[in-house]
């Protein structure tokens, strides 16, 4: 019984600024905290401390910060022998700034990400075919993410996509064609459907456009509101934690670890969300993307007591 995750890892620089920049505006930070990041690592490291070994598939550049990434991963026992070493390309970056609120911009720099190759998967078609639930994200080359998830389907996982950063439309069509479980947020949604899910009814009007396009459940992470899921005729809408937060930057990512870990530990579709919404939020609690992934026992203190 596996998860695998098929995605970007990167290297996170990010600063606190009062205010985010506007275009051609300059604003100065008191400092910098780095960690690993990345969507697919930030999913992989979630999973690993939620208690899973997840098989990890991404790719890094032979450089510095490639090689502290696998010693990050590899001290929280997250196995890192299917992490692909690019030769020439280096480790992708990403440039965050988080403002008071915990609202954040971020740019990406793909690096040795955009480099992932049908033949890097073909080597791991294997692993990919005998897992329970792939997850995958969109950071890395969209050949790649459709052969993944050939390999899933020609086996018997479920693949669980999120669609960020969203792909072209026509893109994202074929992708969503062959998915299980979609988990856009509010702005992928809009982006996706055309319309903006900010409550129940709005939720479900966006679900019935997605479950049109192929994935038979969906789940729309709508923030601190919690998150609105639709799967084989059955709905409803989960509400959020209310926690102290500081940083929403993995949040997405670790709602989608807690959703694989649920459903893999056998949970319905409605307490899967609920683990999920309570991992995403306590992961607002700390600063950092993967260093923010809480700890099993953290989510079902949550759970239990509806206090973090
Ligand atoms: O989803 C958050 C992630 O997006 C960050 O860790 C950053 O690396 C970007 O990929």
């Amino acid at each position: 019984m596996t998860i695998v995750v098929v995605g970007s890892s990167n290297f996170d620089f990010a600063a606190r600024v009062a205010k985010l920049p506007t275009p051609g505006q300059t604003v100065s930070s008191q400092g910098y905290k780095t960690g690993p990041g990345g969507k697919g690592c930030n999913q992989a490291l979630a999973v690993r401390r939620l208690g899973v070994s997840p098989v990890f598939v991404s790719k890094v550049g032979d450089d510095m910060l490639g090689n502290q990434l696998i010693e990050t991963l590899a001290a929280e026992g997250l196995e890192t022998n299917h992490l692909i070493v690019a030769d020439e390309a280096q480790t992708g970056i990403a440039l965050i700034s988080i403002d008071e609120t915990g609202e954040n911009m971020i740019t990406v720099v793909g690096g040795a990400n955009m480099t992932m190759t049908r033949a890097d998967l073909h080597e791991k078609q294997d692993l990919l075919r005998d897992c329970d639930y792939m997850l995958l994200q969109l950071e890395c080359p969209v050949v790649a993410i459709d052969c993944a998830i050939k390999y899933a389907r020609e086996g018997t996982a479920t693949v669980i996509l999120d669609p960020a950063p969203v792909a072209d439309l026509i893109v994202m069509r074929d992708l969503l064609a062959h998915t299980h479980i979609v988990t856009p947020n509010q702005s992928e949604c809009l982006a996706l459907t055309g319309i903006d899910p900010v409550d129940e009814a709005t939720a479900r009007a966006a679900s019935i456009k997605l479950h049109e396009m192929g994935p038979k459940t969906v789940i729309i992470k709508m923030g601190c509101a919690g998150a609105f899921y639709s799967s084989n005729g059955q709905t409803g809408i989960v509400a959020g934690f209310a926690v102290d937060t500081v940083d929403t930057v993995g949040a997405g990512d670790c709602f989608n670890a807690g959703l694989a870990v649920a459903l893999h530990g056998g949970q319905s579709i409605n307490d899967a969300v609920r683990f999920a919404c309570a991992t995403g939020a306590l992961s607002t609690t700390n600063n950092g993307a993967a260093d923010a992934a809480p700890r099993l026992e953290d989510v079902l203190t949550l759970l239990e007591t509806g206090a973090a």
